[in-house]
């Protein structure tokens, strides 16, 4: 059997940033400000110009980055807040975590993202029954790509929502011109290793345009700290970027900008060389960049695939087998129908992809695919 290879591999980034990595670490761990030192405040500075967006807020990982938005909002018992059916646990986890009501809503079957129709008849379902207050939006830009903002905003707009988009997997991503973190009332997003911008350990960042916002979740992250390091005007958590990762991610996002071009590149050839009746390749909407967070393909026996590049030493993933709306532990919160997000649970195989997969590696990956398809 061939070597295996890697789903990910961080090493080959490693080794670009060579020197230049392992001075800012040795910087970090010098200066003795290993807690919000001056690093972070240089990349939230660095984070907040490349989004295009007013205010970054980084903080330890970007399930808290969800949280301290929906906490700034005071978003609590007896709101709804209306999140996608096929979506990693962490964005329906942090409104169950505020003490709010996750609203399950489908997606799209060719994007994967939250779907307009579906949240318009969430909305309305909701009113009707009167429980509920109808209070917020997560859209999750999953596997890279900006959800379908255009459809999206106007519905939040009309319904007098407020919009926090779940940015955890499309970081630098953009559409009609507009940077993911610029676009919402808030943004999350998270620098777990293996995401197309990730650090050394957990870290996540909030945006937002507005000043107020920003303001409290800097209080946030600090146990609710006020003017003075002891005076706490609102509970809060720990939630803090170790200095250390900061300057990680400052090296890392100075080659981002190339990498995201690496990135399509290569989905491009994965695109051209798989697309077939047999297997669907993933559809990005006009306008839009996808960092392609993950590579996403639909198949009839994703079984058989997942076991014969297995056979082959090339790994793959499901994201996700099990709709989040259809979880043990959210099954007893309103959904709407999700006819779309139990098919891709059903369908979906993610194969190796990183900036740094060379052309053999790939035609290696795609002849596996090809020949396991037929
Ligand atoms: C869609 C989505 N939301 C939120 C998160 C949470 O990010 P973290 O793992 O940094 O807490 C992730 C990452 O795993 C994610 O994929």
């Amino acid at each position: 059997m061939a070597d295996p290879l890697p789903f990910v591999d961080l090493q080959a980034q490693r080794r670009r940033l060579g020197d230049a990595l392992n001075r800012a670490i040795a910087e970090a761990v010098e200066s003795g400000q290993w807690i919000l030192g001056p690093q972070v405040s240089a990349l939230e500075a660095s984070l907040a110009a490349f989004a295009g967006v007013k205010h970054a807020v980084a903080c330890a990982n970007g399930t808290d980055a969800l949280l301290l938005i929906l906490r700034a909002w005071n978003i609590g018992p007896g709101d709804a807040v209306f999140v996608p059916s096929f979506t990693f646990a962490a964005t329906g986890e942090v409104v169950a975590l505020a003490g709010a009501t996750p609203v399950f809503v489908d997606v799209l079957a060719d994007t994967f993202n939250m779907s307009a129709a579906s949240l318009e008849e969430a909305i309305t379902t909701i009113r009707r029954k009167g429980e509920l207050k109808a209070k917020a939006v997560i859209p999750v830009d999953l596997f890279g790509q900006p959800a379908d903002y255009r459809k999206l905003e106007p519905i939040v707009e009309r319904e007098g929502l407020l919009m926090l988009c779940d940015a955890a997997q499309s970081f630098g991503a953009i559409l009609d011109g507009r940077r993911t973190g610029s676009i919402g009332h808030a943004a999350a997003t998270s620098f777990f290793p293996a995401k197309p911008l990730g650090c050394y350990g957990d870290g996540g960042a909030c945006f937002t345009n507005d000043g107020g916002l920003a303001d409290i979740l800097r209080s946030l992250r600090m146990h609710g700290q006020g003017a003075d390091r002891y005076e706490h005007p609102r509970i809060g958590m720990n939630s803090r970027l170790d200095t250390i990762q900061a300057a990680i991610l400052s090296e890392k996002l100075k080659i981002f900008p190339d990498e995201i071009v690496q990135r399509e590149r290569i989905a491009r050839r994965y695109n051209a060389r798989l697309a077939s009746n047999r297997i669907r390749t993933p559809s990005v909407i006009e306008g839009a960049q996808s960092v392609w967070a993950q590579y996403t393909i639909q198949v009839d026996n994703k079984t058989k695939l997942q076991s014969d590049l297995k056979d082959a030493g090339i790994p793959t993933a499901v994201y996700y087998p099990i709709p989040l709306g259809r979880q043990a532990a959210y099954a007893g919160f309103p959904s709407a129908p999700t006819p779309n997000s139990d098919a891709l649970s059903r369908s979906v195989v993610s194969l190796p992809m990183h900036p740094y997969l060379d052309e053999a590696t790939q035609d290696r990956i795609i002849g596996a695919v090809l020949t396991s398809v037929g």
